[in-house]
């Protein structure tokens, strides 16, 4: 009987084991970062190049998804946005934002998403960045753009994030509403910026 006993909790604890383990994977697999830290995407897209690529960090580390929404949202008028992103980086008015994120402290790791407006970060990322405090928090940007690369934002996100570790940016070719073309994260592009994507959150060791 003593036997059958010790047999029984051995058989029990090898179950346990063997059930841990498959949680492990399971979570490795879905993406959960190493080290169980918290994850923020914040991310400002108007022709949704940048949510494409939000939303491809996001199935690979998890975490809380968010864009960016105004009080008073852009015209839908491109060269009016233009002007008016123009009008406000010269007077540094940051538009206030609608969207609220309850608990920032939460968080770890906060991706910021934006793309290059008049070749400097967006007044709405200015005003999210100068809203939350995101002090000894890792901060990791990305970038789509029209073609001519990301001019000052990621030297505005460092200024903005002084007591933050800024990781190196991402960026990508996203449309040129300029030239009519809109959204391009499909088909070869959308495979390419996958794997883009997943190369550089393996380089920052947030995904195996
Ligand atoms: C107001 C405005 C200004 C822009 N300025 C630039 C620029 O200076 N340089 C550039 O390469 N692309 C510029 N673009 C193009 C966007 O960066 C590009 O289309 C980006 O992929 C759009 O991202 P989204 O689809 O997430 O909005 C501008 C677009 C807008 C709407």
């Amino acid at each position: 009987m003593k036997l059958l006993t010790t047999y029984y909790l051995w058989l029990n604890a090898i179950v346990l084991l063997l059930s841990s383990c498959a949680k492990a994977e399971d979570l490795s697999e879905k993406g959960e970062l190493l080290g169980g830290k918290k994850v923020l995407i914040v991310y400002l897209s108007r022709t949704q190049n940048t949510k494409a690529v939000a939303e491809i960090i996001h199935k690979n580390v998890g975490g809380t998804l968010v864009a960016l929404e105004l009080k008073t949202p852009y015209p839908e008028h491109y060269q009016t946005t233009v002007n008016q992103v123009a009008e406000e980086n010269r007077t540094g008015f940051l538009p206030p934002l609608k969207t609220k994120i309850d608990n920032i402290e939460q968080y770890d790791v906060v991706f910021i998403g934006f793309p290059t407006w008049g070749m400097q970060l967006p007044p709405p990322m200015k005003s999210f960045l100068n809203e939350y405090n995101l002090s000894g928090k890792t901060i990791v940007p990305f970038n789509t753009n029209g073609g001519y690369g990301i001019g000052s934002s990621f030297e505005t996100v460092k200024q903005l994030c002084p007591n933050s570790t800024v990781l190196d940016i991402f960026s990508t070719r996203g449309g040129s509403e300029r030239d009519g073309i809109l959204y391009v994260m499909e088909g070869d592009k959308e495979v390419q910026v996958q794997s883009e994507v997943k190369k550089r959150l393996q380089k920052i060791g947030l995904v195996k």
